[in-house]
This record gives structure tokens, sequence and C-alpha cells, in this order.
């Protein structure tokens, strides 16, 4: 069975593209893009740099550090030095709560 565990409010990302929060010991990035919110991994599989400080852009995360790009729905690389995907995190939306699944 899901577990979904709140992790922020649609205001939070009112005017922003990705806000880095912490779920049960896990950080994680929460994007707003054009058709709804995404959640992956805040931490780059390259080194260590949180994604949440990089720039959102056509679906895709810069990495602050080595600008890797990621793609947010999928997690999976699209250019740049990381070899691993990020985790990515199914999301839902309750009322005016964000919601991940961290399993
Ligand atoms: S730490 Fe993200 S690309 Fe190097």
């Amino acid at each position: 069975m899901t577990t979904w565990h709140k992790a922020a409010e649609t205001s939070a990302l009112a005017e922003k593209e990705v806000i880095g929060v912490e779920v049960g010991g896990v950080e994680i990035a929460i994007y707003r893009l054009d058709d709804g919110y995404f959640a992956t991994s805040n931490i780059c599989t390259h080194q260590f740099a949180f994604l949440s400080e990089g720039y959102v852009n056509d679906g895709c995360v810069e990495c602050p550090l080595h600008q890797a790009f990621f793609d947010i729905r999928t997690g999976a690389v699209k250019e740049g030095p990381p070899e691993a995907p990020l985790k990515t995190f199914p999301v839902k939306v309750e009322g005016s709560d964000i919601l991940v699944a961290l399993s």
C-alpha cells in the first residue's frame, strides 16, 4: 500500500518552479511544471549538490554544480557528467497539499 506524506503546500510553488523539502529524512525536490507537480531526489547523483538550487527549463532541472540536466518527469540524465538517473517519486495534490510517496 502506498503511504503518502505531505511535502509542501501548493502556495510554496506559486512563484517558484522548484523547492527543496525534507520528508521522512529524505531530501526531495518538488517541481511545478505546466502539467502538474513532480518530485525527485534533491541531491544530484554526480556529487553533492541540491537540485532545488538549480534552474528549471523545458522540463529539466540543471544541477548548479556541474550543469548536468535531468529530466524532471523521469529522472533521466539528459546531459552532463552523472551516470545515474535521479530517483523520482509519485506526487498527488489534495486540496492545497502536495503529497509524495517515498517507496
Ligand atoms: S554535482 Fe551535479 S553535475 Fe556534478
